[in-house]
């Protein structure tokens, strides 16, 4: 940290936004992503005064905690929005002692540490006192009341379907019932993501719901635009809200609901949100792409048109009511049972309108291409359209469309094939679709099967590593003559280049010098240190090449850094990676809380997306940050996944289409980037170091991928992140058809891939797999030993030594045991031998390996114990021309960061 931020945690002072400007954008935003749920005609507010309620009235949850908290100087609450507004509110002396009760609670709390509120924003959410007789009778000047109901979740925990948590508390129940009594309209405001709404059904006077949402710094701003009818609702929802919570597909089976918390198997399959409630006839409470406003729209589909590449929809949407508004028109297909079971319907398409006057009319184009009507077929690997007729739904909601056009296929056609990887570990028992009988309907659009010409799309990704040798110099793999193979082995291949002993990096920049050419220049011990953060990462000095000297400033640092060692010595810029998908992550300092992901897709406005994402790298700028840790891309899988407000939805399409805006956004200001994480499979909190989701290829490549493949291909991103998880029994940072073939072969990602911070999985894999930064950090020594064949190191007592493997921000999360190269196990033929010293203690753990077979313990003549261990000796397993891979990766990042830019102002 630098002193800006050590002063801002000590007192609280954050100082300035660097960037006042992005107020009015965030708030413009945070309008448009709020959405109206039911109105029984008292919004918008006829009157200046209202009694405002809830725990979130003073004090509500702007962001989540965490990584995806930001830290904002003055979150403008919903309280302090009405006042804005010029609305008078007669619960003023009750809205003072709740302030006063969560502060105090605060102050007494032993709960939460340092960390806790510090880096995660975290707080006592203190319920709200219920109004005394005094309180409720000044409050009735009003006859309408306002209550906001308030949840946070964040990283590492899940939501839990439970009384104050999904469900409302007796508490909250309590407090809406006396408000019934008391006033002829409520409002409830829900400033939480998806919980149950069947209160608002069961209560009387509940005329109106709002889904506020998580909604950033401008929040209460936001809010008193649209309750006072200044700004129009026109977000959608972007999730199903159920009537029960086990009508969620995975409610059987999420975060251990099934007693398998570390293995979450995704039985339901393809048929995830709307998709599970549409197909199996689920009446839902609030459907996927629901949505109210204070006018009305007519949506009639003008033309329609269909060849091999697209889909195009003309579409007029007419106001027809007496306000100004937008509307997203939203475009479902219903594709031909067959072979493969099909959805009801999937979202493929839409487009929000501008502003559109009463009585005036707006078209939009909707244009969708074809092959993404193609449904996974496993058994071919590839994406396949089945013959038959594509029902082609336009409207507001995805219950209420009208089929305007029906594509005809005249027989099965296939439009891409792809690589045959990750493959399924468990067997999936996926639930038995209807088959819906799909009649022709409106337009019809005739498509040949014989003229779809199919795209060959497998990875062509050859199975070995390229280490270049500098001319003259000797190099003999480690790894080639080694009988113990990594999983995926490739044969090392040696490449000679220029020998460039006085490379830097600002030669290859210049183009003086190769990439290949400085690689092969470099020691291992830097190689490791450019492929590692720095958390972790120990001193390594080189004669500097450079000659220059460096003016190092302090800038405020955060959720992590590239190595900054070689920035004098060779060139190499330092990058700054900060979290997270709604704003700057940065401790002590201030910067602008967008709204939360869900929020930013909840607008269904592409163009507002890439604008968010453009004010984004604007303050990163302000901060020289080179990589913002985010969008967040995981699907809403079920409801309680604690990190949902970061994610945008339960469907892929929306989701890779919003990342994609948001990328563009922040990757049109020069040098900067994002991470889109956390690819794959991150659905749960529960166990999310340690778990493993089981999915089947087609829910892969049409639920769980899908989204990081559309921003991938529309959009460029500077870098990914891998998951914590494991998926399909190997962790996504290990994988190498996740990482490689199917990422940089089948989808074309020329960037950097990182691993979240402190995954469990081991490194030599991670690099091998083409994960080319582990980041928070890790050991360099630890990573070089993977180079050579290393003997295990045991204890005094006969077992095997351990040191720290990871660590997030201070806090040990896992041991490495120092095995070296080899892997002990019952059934190996190799040994490994150690001594325990007469009067010593055997380990319990060895004993127990006794009883396996993996150790014998023989008694010697002096009183002292030998134990062999019975194992595989694996060698050296990972090659200097994995590290060199990944190294060039990261260089190349560099290359074009802001980083660079900001280097070469240091170097004189
Ligand atoms: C989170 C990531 C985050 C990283 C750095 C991890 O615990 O899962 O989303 O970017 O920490 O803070």
């Amino acid at each position: 940290m630098n002193l800006q931020q050590v002063k801002g945690v000590l007192t609280g002072n954050l100082g300035k936004l660097p960037c006042p400007e992005n107020t009015a954008l965030v708030r413009r935003a945070a309008s448009n992503g709020m959405v109206l749920l039911k109105n029984n005609g008292v919004l918008p507010l006829k009157g200046k005064k209202v009694a405002l309620f809830g725990a979130g009235a003073g004090n509500p949850v702007y962001c989540g905690t965490g990584s995806g908290f930001v830290f904002t100087p003055n979150p403008v609450s919903v309280e302090q929005g009405l006042k804005n507004a010029g609305i008078t509110l007669t619960s003023e002396s009750y809205l003072k002692r709740t302030a006063a009760n969560e502060k105090a609670v605060n102050k007494k709390d032993k709960s939460l540490n340092f960390l806790d509120r510090k880096w995660s924003g975290k707080t006592i959410l203190a319920d709200a006192p219920l109004p005394n007789a005094q309180e409720l009778e000044a409050a009735k000047a009003a006859d309408t009341a306002i209550y906001v109901l308030r949840r946070n979740a964040g990283e590492e925990n899940d939501r839990k379907a439970e009384k104050g948590d999904y469900y409302l508390s007796d508490f909250e129940r309590a407090d809406l019932e006396l408000l019934s009594r008391n006033f002829a309209h409520i409002v409830v405001v829900l400033n939480t993501c998806v919980m149950d709404l069947n209160f608002a059904n069961e209560i009387p006077h509940i005329d109106a719901l709002v889904y506020m949402g998580l909604a950033g710094m401008e929040g209460g701003n936001a809010l008193a635009d649209l309750l006072t009818g200044k700004a129009n609702f026109s977000g959608h929802l972007t999730d199903t809200f159920a009537k029960q919570y086990s009508d969620y597909p995975a409610a059987a089976t999420f975060a251990g609901a099934d007693g398998k918390p570390e293995h979450p198997v995704y039985h339901e399959d393809i048929f995830v949100g709307y998709r599970h409630f549409d197909t199996f006839g689920i009446e839902p409470l609030y459907p996927f792409g629901y949505g109210l406003s204070y006018t009305d729209f007519e949506v009639i589909t003008l033309d329609a048109e269909a060849d091999w590449q697209n889909i195009t929809l003309t579409v007029q949407v007419k106001n027809t009511g007496k306000m100004a508004g937008r509307e997203v028109v939203q475009v479902y297909v219903s594709s031909p049972a067959g072979k493969l079971p099909k959805p009801y319907q999937e979202l493929k398409g839409y487009a929000k309108t501008g502003l559109i006057a009463p009585g005036k009319a707006e078209t939009v184009t909707i244009t969708i291409p074809t092959e993404s009507l193609a449904s996974f077929d496993e058994a071919a690997s590839a994406w396949v359209m089945e013959m038959g007729n594509y029902l082609l739904r336009v409207g507001k909601h995805s219950r209420n469309t009208q089929v305007a056009a029906t594509v005809i296929l005249d027989a099965t056609a296939i439009v891409r094939t792809v690589t045959d990887i990750l493959h399924c570990d468990t067997e999936i028992h996926a639930p038995t679709a209807p088959v819906f009988e799909n009649k022709a309907e409106g337009i019809a659009l005739n498509l040949n099967a014989a003229d779809c010409v199919t795209i060959e799309n497998s990875s062509k990704v050859e199975k070995k590593t390229v280490t270049y040798v500098p001319q003259g110099t000797d190099y003999n793999s480690s790894i080639n003559g080694n009988p113990f193979q990594m999983p995926w082995f490739c044969p090392e291949e040696t490449v000679t280049v220029k020998n460039c002993p006085d490379a830097t990096f600002l030669d290859v920049v210049s183009g003086k010098v190769s990439m290949e050419e400085f690689v092969a220049s470099l020691p291992d011990g830097v190689l490791a240190r450019i492929v590692t953060g720095t958390l972790e990462e120990t001193p390594y000095a080189v004669e500097s090449r450079t000659g220059k000297k460096l003016k190092k400033i302090s800038l405020p640092q955060s959720s992590g850094t590239t190595t900054g060692q070689y920035m004098q010595s060779l060139g190499i810029p330092q990058a700054l990676l900060f979290d997270g998908p709604a704003g700057v992550h940065i401790i002590g300092c201030a910067a602008t809380a967008f709204p939360v992901g869900m929020m930013a897709a909840q607008t269904w406005d592409d163009a507002l997306g890439q604008e968010l994402g453009k004010a984004y790298a604007r303050e990163m700028e302000a901060y020289h940050i080179t990589i913002a840790l985010g969008p967040g891309m995981n699907i809403h899988r079920d409801p309680l996944c604690g990190r949902n407000f970061e994610y945008y939805s339960e469907d892929p399409f929306l989701t890779g289409k919003t990342a994609a805006a948001y990328t563009r956004g922040v990757q049109s200001v020069k040098g900067r980037g994002v991470s889109i994480k956390h690819f794959a499979a991150n659905n749960q909190e529960t166990c999310r170091t340690t778990g493993n989701s089981s999915i089947s290829v087609r829910a892969l490549r049409e639920i769980y991928l899908r989204g990081f493949e559309i921003a991938v291909r529309e959009s460029d991103p500077m870098t990914v992140m891998t998951s914590y998880n494991e998926l399909n029994g190997v962790h996504t940072s290990s994988n190498r058809e996740l990482v490689t073939d199917l990422l940089r072969g089948e989808w074309g990602f020329q960037g950097l891939v990182m691993t979240d911070w402190g995954t469990t999985s081991e490194k030599a894999f991670d690099l091998h797999a083409g994960n080319d930064l582990i980041m928070g950090g890790y050991r360099a020594e630890k990573l070089l030993s993977y180079m050579r064949a290393e003997a295990p190191q045991f204890g005094e007592d006969g077992s095997v030594s351990e040191i720290v493997k990871s660590s997030h921000f201070g806090i040990v999360k896992s041991y490495l045991s120092q095995w070296g190269s080899f892997v002990p196990d019952a059934n190996g033929t190799d040994t490994a031998e150690t001594t325990v010293a007469a009067g010593k203690e055997v380990s319990e753990k060895v004993r127990e390996a006794v009883k396996n077979g993996t150790a014998t313990i023989r008694d010697n003549a002096d009183g002292s114990k030998l134990v062999t261990w019975k194992g595989t000796n694996r060698g050296a397993y990972l090659s200097r021309g994995d590290m060199q891979a990944c190294a060039i990766r990261v260089l190349k990042m560099l290359m074009d960061s802001s980083a660079m830019d900001d280097l070469n102002n240091m170097l004189k």
